[in-house]
């Protein structure tokens, strides 16, 4: 755990804040600009940010927000150009960072600071769950970052008509992941592309649900703590349904991101698509209806298991306007902020006390989901592994996928990824 000597920064009040969670006074943050990076820069992803960027410009009119994103699902280029940032002391004001492993990075290399006094100041002490905060926060209680969202990894979407069109019944439910590659062998066959992927990022997301449906979420969360040997004969089994399943996707795809392989789906391209429940905003936002216009269902033998990831937003250490990152922070912790920004995203609030009925009816499955299922750690989403564990297994993966590694040496890299 984290244990670093952090640069103490005086977490001054900066005004503004309410202990009822409700709304924030306009005001606080002192003025001035606010460099907000994230790897939200187009499609419905920004749509999600302008969504609360709305929010902010209503509780803070005096800061004014400058957009620091940079394109790449996942943050496959973000989160380079933010290290590189960071280690030459050019932090922005604050910065996406996802819950869990990727954000103990920072907290170990002391980028960020403890926010704690934040929860404090804007009564947001009782306003996540506790499980949340766990992640968010050192073994020593101090919280490092707010949360804006969850999002569920382990999601299929898919083309009603086009399972139709080709003598796939679109309301089959499978057991496990053999009983979906029936399915998409019939969709090859009639020569439909079954499944689209996109660049790597999307297949180590692909990767992870695999690994989920046939260890189930306990040896599944082993894979993480060590108590799951990578070398054993279920990853083995999981690696030749991933290869299977590659065999399935569209050529393309180490050319795409993640909107490109959706639109596959969207525009009835292709047929099925795994992605993290971002993927529904684009849909939304293409006026798509669940049910008629696209169906959404957990992978293949991973229902009841929510796999988990969350963004949150920082105060990194040394920010050129600490008291704007504040008021960005609060806008994030706020319930105007989390509802506005989650209806656009795709994502559920991460605070407890949004209405349900302010989101979608997928949406709404996914907060029943999250209250009721198995939680586990999403891999390609900095919830699981620290940063470079998951950039090893992405090498590992992408040498795989591309031909230049056979599965044996593919199990062994990604063993050596994990267990370094
Ligand atoms: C995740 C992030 C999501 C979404 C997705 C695709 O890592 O947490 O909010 O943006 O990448 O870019």
């Amino acid at each position: 755990m984290a244990g670093a000597a952090l640069v103490g920064l005086a977490l001054a009040a900066c005004g503004g804040g309410t202990d009822d969670g409700g709304t924030p006074e306009a005001g606080g943050g002192g003025g001035g600009e606010v460099e907000v990076f994230t790897w939200w820069a187009a499609g419905s992803e920004k749509a999600g940010l302008d969504a609360l960027v709305g929010a902010f410009d209503e509780q803070h009119p005096d800061v004014t927000f400058v957009n620091g994103a940079v394109a790449g699902g996942a943050g496959s280029a973000a989160k380079d150009l933010l290290q590189t940032r960071l280690q030459a002391q050019d932090p922005p004001d604050t910065f996406q960072a996802h819950a869990g492993a990727e954000l103990q990075d920072y907290i170990d290399a002391a980028q960020i600071e403890d926010v704690s006094a934040l929860y404090d100041e804007f009564g947001l002490t009782d306003a996540f769950p506790a499980d949340l905060l766990d992640r968010l926060s050192t073994e020593d209680g101090a919280i490092y970052s707010i949360p804006s969202n969850i999002h569920r990894a382990n999601v299929v979407w898919a083309n009603p008509t086009v399972l139709e069109d080709n003598g796939v019944d679109p309301e089959a439910t499978y057991e496990d992941l053999d009983a979906w590659m029936a399915d998409l062998d019939k969709l090859k066959a009639a020569g439909v592309t079954p499944l689209s992927v996109a660049t790597t990022w999307t297949q180590v997301h692909l990767l992870e649900t695999v690994l989920l449906a046939n260890l189930g979420p306990e040896a599944y969360t082993g894979l993480w703590d060590g108590s799951t040997d990578w070398a054993g004969a279920d990853v083995t089994a999981s690696l030749e349904d991933f290869e299977k399943l590659m065999s399935y996707t569209n050529t393309d795809r180490d050319g795409l991101d993640w909107p490109e392989a959706t639109q596959m789906v969207i525009d009835g391209n292709a047929a099925f698509n795994v992605m993290g429940d971002w993927a529904v905003a684009a849909f939304e936002e293409q006026d798509k209806k669940l049910g008629a216009d696209f169906t959404a269902f957990p992978v293949p033998g991973t229902d009841g298991t929510f796999d988990f990831l969350a963004d949150s937003f920082t105060l990194p250490v040394g920010a050129p306007n600490p008291d704007g990152a504040k008021a960005w922070l609060e806008t994030v912790g706020s319930l105007e902020g989390q509802v506005a920004f989650n209806k656009a995203k795709g994502s559920i609030p991460a605070r407890t006390d949004a209405d349900p009925a302010d989101f979608s009816e997928y949406q709404q499955t996914a907060i029943e989901s999250f209250g009721s299922d198995t939680i586990v750690s999403s891999l390609a989403h900095g919830a699981a592994t620290p940063v470079a564990t998951l950039n090893a297994v992405s090498d590992a993966t992408s040498k795989f996928t591309t031909g230049a590694s056979d599965l044996a040496t593919y199990q062994q890299e990604l063993a050596a990824a994990v267990q370094g």
